[in-house]
């Protein structure tokens, strides 16, 4: 068979198992062929000419192999090929970690400095709930003096930062620190804190495909309506921030039961492309002057 054959094949397997998408790409064609690409060895950016090449026996059989844990035991891709890509970034990933999809990647880069008096003297920034270490990687890249706290409660999650810290030579600026959000461990006073915290609601999680219930439950449940950890961020950041400092907060679908607790923090909602705007800004000025309403 070709690679173009055993495409084609993957593309209906995909279809007829029902693959959930969405954790490196969205189309199964998209995924099949980096699979097969990654299994064969090939460059992912090989030309389309790829597709009429032979593929041996032996090839086959890794290729089945790749397709049954995919498809048959739902294994996501990234983790059968221990890589994911982020901002044009390739990271380590494997079953410690939430395979990056962050919508900050949309952000960091076009709309945050303007919300900074000096963007290029930021100094000091935390990336809380950091999982593989992808946004605090994207955070000392953009913010290029800055030493930046890559914070997680999972220890195991940590070595895994820890190893894409080093692969992307940062390890003199970015630092894993053990922690439950900014309760321990880290220095402070930030400029910037961001975050992307579990914000699931705890039974959409019993929910989701299995593909996604093979990600760390840690990195997705949020409490019975998923804002359980933004709030404790919250009430922690006031105190840790700079007085000019913001925090970035990534709340998926919550923004509604945001607005209604936070609202008269007045957030400020950022533009993402698919137009689900989940993720917002605090200014430390406003988390300090302003004490969080009672919940009703
Ligand atoms: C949604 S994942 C985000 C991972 C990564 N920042 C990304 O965007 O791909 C959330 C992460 O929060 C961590 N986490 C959960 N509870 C935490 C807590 N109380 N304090 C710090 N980290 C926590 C999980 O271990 C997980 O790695």
């Amino acid at each position: 068979m070709t690679i173009g054959g055993w495409l084609a094949r993957a593309v209906r397997d995909y279809a007829d198992r029902g693959a959930a998408m969405g954790q490196i790409a969205s189309e199964p064609r998209d995924e099949a062929l980096y699979l097969i690409l990654s299994t064969l060895g090939l460059p992912l950016e090989s030309d389309p000419s790829v597709l009429g090449r032979r593929v041996s026996a032996a090839q086959s059989r890794a290729l089945a192999e790749v397709f049954r844990r995919r498809l048959q035991e739902h294994v996501p891709a990234a983790y059968l090929t221990g890589e994911a890509w982020l901002g044009g970034l390739r990271f380590h990933v494997d079953e410690r970690v939430l395979i990056p999809r962050s919508y900050f990647v949309e952000i960091l880069d076009e709309q945050v400095d303007p919300w900074l008096r000096d963007p290029g003297s930021v100094a000091s920034a935390a990336d809380i709930c950091t999982g593989s270490g992808c946004l605090a990687i994207l955070l000392a890249r953009h913010f290029r003096a800055a030493r930046v706290d890559a914070v997680d409660v999972s220890a195991a999650a940590l070595e895994v930062a820890a190893l894409n810290v080093r692969r992307h030579r940062l390890s003199r600026r970015v630092f894993p620190v053990q922690g439950d959000l900014l309760a321990s461990g880290t220095r402070g006073p930030y400029d910037v804190i961001l975050s992307n915290p579990p914000y699931e609601p705890s039974a959409h999680v019993d929910r989701l495909p299995e593909e996604f219930r093979r990600e760390p439950r840690l990195a997705l449940d949020g409490g019975p309506d998923g804002l359980d950890l933004v709030r404790r961020l919250i009430a922690q950041a006031g105190r840790r921030l700079r007085p000019h400092g913001i925090l970035m907060i990534e709340v998926g679908g919550g923004r509604e039961a945001f607005e209604r607790e936070f609202g008269h923090l007045e957030p400020h909602w950022f533009h993402t492309a698919d137009g689900s705007d989940c993720v917002c800004l605090l200014q430390a000025a406003r988390l300090r002057s302003r004490q969080p309403r009672a919940r009703s």
